[in-house]
């Protein structure tokens, strides 16, 4: 069935159609028996699929990568899709447009996408209203309401001397509005900004965090998002940063630089579309080498969340086995359509 779906929005331009199905489901939402129809057709809800980590107790362990909703403004239609939790973001203290579109690209013949959206959201100050308003609504009650992650960044136009001033602001404004959040110094779009996952520049940034978030009577996870490009001194530097800081977790992996595992896709289309990170089936082994490799040098003391090419529930299962305590979707919500969550969820439950 979604396929044939699918065949339709994949006709559109992908950042359009994006905004067309969110809204779309958010209006269908807004109807109390269409919201029930959905939750019933999209969510599943079992005690095996429950978790405790870093502190938070989470319904299920199927999140929703940051990027999708950067502005939390769908937070109530995800739920309805039965996701455990949602990161939204990359947050950055101004509101800026990101990069010139097109910046989203499809390679279907590969599941695969290519973006170089450039951190465009509505600015931390419009994000934490909308937090604040979705904390106190109706739909975020129940037992085990929907897991907000907060996912931070720097403006386009912040030097990287002072990217720790961005990364603060970020999270002293959400830090009521959010369960866990997400140092972002992964993605591929912001000029400069993957540098700041070298030792210096990442100690000072989540040094200043966590001296805000200790200062408080109740400190909030923060997690660390890295790239999948890094070399192993570089990530044996970060885990040794991560032990350091007390970090309560890593996100293993953002979008990748590299071309590989593109057998379907010509040569000259992926030229064409240039600059961006790569997403989707090409980055699911290349992740959970390094997600594994994290997890075997932490001895499986620090929780991972597992994002990259997530399709399936045997795609998850890879990432659970490989270390991940919980994971992401992010591409596969894109090809796999909105019951990837219920998909995943029900093949993660006991036979
Ligand atoms: C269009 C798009 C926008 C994204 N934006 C962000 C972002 O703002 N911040 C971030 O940390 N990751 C971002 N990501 C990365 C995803 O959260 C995820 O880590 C990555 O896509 C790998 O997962 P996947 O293979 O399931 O897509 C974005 C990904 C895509 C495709």
């Amino acid at each position: 069935m979604y396929s044939l779906i699918r065949k339709l929005l994949f006709q559109i331009n992908p950042e359009r159609v994006h905004y067309l199905a969110m809204n779309s489901l958010q209006k269908a939402c807004n109807i109390p028996a269409l919201k029930y129809f959905i939750q019933q057709q999209f969510s599943i809800q079992h005690a095996s699929l429950e978790k405790e980590v870093f502190g938070l107790h989470f319904k299920n362990s199927v999140g929703l990568g940051a990027g999708f909703d950067k502005n939390a403004t769908y937070l109530q239609p995800l739920s309805c899709l039965g996701f455990g939790f949602v990161e939204i973001g990359t947050v950055t203290p101004k509101a800026q447009p990101g990069n010139e579109p097109p910046r989203l690209f499809r390679l279907p013949a590969d599941k695969a996408l290519i973006n170089r959206m450039g951190f465009n959201n509505d600015g931390v100050v419009a994000i934490q209203k909308r937090l604040a308003d979705w904390k106190n609504s109706a739909d975020n009650t129940g037992t085990a309401p929907l897991i907000i992650g907060g996912n931070i960044g720097k403006n386009k136009h912040t030097e990287n001397e002072d990217a720790w001033k961005d990364y603060t602001i970020c999270f002293d404004t959400l830090f009521d509005v959010a369960d866990y959040f997400v140092v972002n110094v992964s993605s591929p779009n912001t000029p400069g900004l993957r540098a700041l996952q070298e030792k210096d520049a990442l100690k000072k940034i989540l040094n200043t965090l966590q001296d805000i978030n200790y200062g408080k009577p109740k400190p909030k996870p923060l997690l660390l998002k890295i790239a999948p490009d890094l070399i192993t001194e570089q990530l044996d530097d970060i885990i040794t940063l991560a032990e350091e800081v007390k970090l309560s977790g890593m996100v293993i992996s953002n979008t990748t630089i590299g071309r590989y595992e593109l057998e379907n896709t010509p040569t000259a289309v992926i030229e064409k579309i240039g600059a961006g990170g790569l997403s989707g089936a090409p980055l699911l082994k290349k992740s959970n080498e390094v997600l594994s490799y994290v997890a075997t040098q932490t001895q499986y003391r620090l929780p991972i969340i597992g994002s990259g090419g997530i399709f399936t529930g045997n795609d998850a299962k890879e990432k659970l086995y490989a270390g991940a305590a919980l994971i992401q979707v992010w591409s596969g919500f894109v090809y796999e359509g909105p019951r990837i969550a219920r998909n995943i969820c029900e093949a993660l439950l006991p036979n």
